[in-house]
């Protein structure tokens, strides 16, 4: 369990109950979901969002198509895909929902006991990446015991159920008491920076810093990060990585600076059908995210905006990949499809 003394997601009494996001950090409100529209309403507004958290979210929505529509009927399919499709960058979704449909022939108890593996193997892959990933960084960084740690988006338990990808690795520092700072990005339009990596960071308790996205850059040529920690939405089979719009300014600006630049994921997120970044989609959130703030309109009426949610990061400036079961040295010439898991 959480601090919350709740799961940000899970399956309760026949429904989904999840931490409602959006209302993060003012409030911590739980909305219980009994049907698939307002499922795919909550993942479109990112009530519930992250890559792994919106996998387990799918993979419990074909159990709502299930109790509401009957399993193997055409309202069924309909349902499923409606899941399937709310977010298109992030694999996790699509995967996880695709993995749950297919035990569908043994009927709802089999979806419900597919959903809870999902599930089930999201949090101990949380655990196993907070591990690995502290363990890399220790080494490539060779400062074992005062870490400054930049991260982007919001990757902890809200992202992944529970402790999360790059923000568990982070966790896993500050637990082990190696952690000097955490730099923590805004994140630009939407604020999982802001809103919830401070939420979670101040929860747990841990020393960090709040900055704009467009002083990352420049703070890492400062030296004021040993690493860059970040998570991932999909990551293609030669390595490319597709994150939070931002990522790929750090990765350039960690590149020119020598700063060791770390992907956290579980294996879910690696798409060993999308051979090349360039291949991914990335979903743009339309005009209304970049004309406002706060509710407030901050540019003049008729504004065109352009608003990808996320960008692909090149395998070239990525250090390592760690993932649940391995850590994939790209900068030593490892790929993902020829290590071993
Ligand atoms: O648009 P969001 O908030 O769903 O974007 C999330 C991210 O980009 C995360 O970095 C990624 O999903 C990894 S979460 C463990």
């Amino acid at each position: 369990m959480s601090e919350l003394g709740v799961r940000t997601l899970d399956w309760v009494d026949g429904a989904i109950l999840m931490v409602d996001q959006t209302q993060l950090p003012a409030s911590v409100e739980m909305l219980r979901i009994t049907t698939v529209p307002d499922l795919v309403s909550a993942i479109q507004r990112l009530s519930v969002r992250g890559a792994p958290a919106i996998g387990v979210a799918g993979a419990f929505g074909v159990v709502l198509a299930a109790q509401t529509e009957g399993v193997g009927t055409e309202a069924f399919d309909a349902a499923v895909e409606s899941i399937r499709l709310t977010r298109p960058t992030a694999v996790n979704l699509a995967k996880m929902v695709e993995r749950v449909v297919a035990v569908s022939a043994g009927g709802t108890d089999a979806i419900l006991a597919e959903a809870f593996a999902v599930r089930n193997e999201e949090l101990v892959a949380s655990v196993k990446m907070g591990d690995a990933g502290a363990d890399l960084v220790a080494e490539i960084t060779g400062k074992p015991d005062s870490l400054r740690a930049l991260t982007i988006c919001n990757t902890g338990g809200l992202a992944s159920v529970e402790r999360g990808t790059a923000l568990a690795v982070i966790q896993t520092l500050h637990e082990r008491g190696c952690l000097e700072e955490a730099i923590a990005l805004e994140t630009r339009p939407l604020l999982q920076g802001a809103r919830l990596t401070a939420w979670e960071l101040k929860r747990m308790g841990a020393p960090f810093r709040l900055i704009v996205d467009s002083a990352g850059p420049h703070l890492i040529s400062q030296g004021l990060a040993d690493v860059i920690l970040t998570g991932a939405d999909r990551i293609a089979v030669n390595g490319d990585t597709a994150n939070k719009i931002g990522t790929y300014s750090l990765a350039l600006a960690a590149r020119h600076s020598g700063v060791p630049f770390v992907v956290v994921a579980p294996e879910s997120t690696i798409d060993m059908g999308t051979a090349v970044g360039g291949d991914i989609e990335i979903e743009n959130r339309g005009n209304d995210e970049v004309v406002c703030f706060g509710g407030t309109t901050t540019a003049p009426e008729g504004t065109r905006t352009i608003n990808p949610a996320f960008d692909v990061t090149p395998s070239e400036l990525i250090t390592a990949i760690v993932t649940d079961t391995r850590v994939v040295r790209l900068d030593r010439g490892e790929m993902l499809d020829t290590v071993r898991r």
